[in-house]
């Protein structure tokens, strides 16, 4: 029996103005779009948004419904739109914040499993990475890959493979 070990390396950030200013303008963008949520259950409103290739912004917001899982994260609303609307250009970046009550979140909010899995997958499509930046109001994460959130993913090469 061997013991193995996964690393996960992601890089904070105290200022929003550290960042290069195209990730800043992203960060902004996915706070925009935080309040176009639709949260009558939770309160609780995500924005993301996504950088594609060509330089095309994408925004998406948590959409929810009364039959609960019907309703969908943030960031699955914006991959899915870039994915069925710009079918053939990878994804660079995505930007994720959130606020309830009492306002955007002072801590950075990590995508749900599901929304990582969907990251991934796209990632391994284009063999591009997506870098994440999750952004609360004085500490920003930057993870250069969502490869690095979900480790022993269920890749679709598997699928492929069988
Ligand atoms: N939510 C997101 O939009 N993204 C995530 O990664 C986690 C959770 C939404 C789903 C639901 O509308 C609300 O946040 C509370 O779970």
């Amino acid at each position: 029996m061997k013991e193995k070990e996964i690393k996960t390396v992601f890089y904070e950030y105290n200022s929003l103005t550290d960042l290069p200013s195209e990730e800043i303008r992203l960060v902004e963008k996915a706070r925009q779009a935080a309040k176009t949520a639709y949260t009558p259950y939770s309160h609780f409103n995500v924005g993301a948004s996504v950088l594609l290739a060509t330089g095309e912004i994408i925004e998406g917001s948590n959409q929810e419904n009364a039959a609960y899982p019907s309703g969908l994260c943030a960031e699955r609303v914006a991959l899915f739109y870039a994915s069925s609307h710009f079918p053939e250009i990878p994804v660079r970046t995505i930007a994720i914040t959130a606020y309830g009550k009492n306002g955007f979140l002072k801590d950075p909010v990590p995508p749900c499993g599901s929304c990582r899995q969907v990251m991934i997958e796209i990632e391994s499509r284009f063999n591009s990475p997506i870098k994440v930046i999750l952004s609360g109001r004085n500490k920003i994460w930057v993870i250069v890959s969502a490869k690095q959130l979900l480790p022993l993913v269920f890749d679709h090469t598997f699928l492929l493979k069988r």
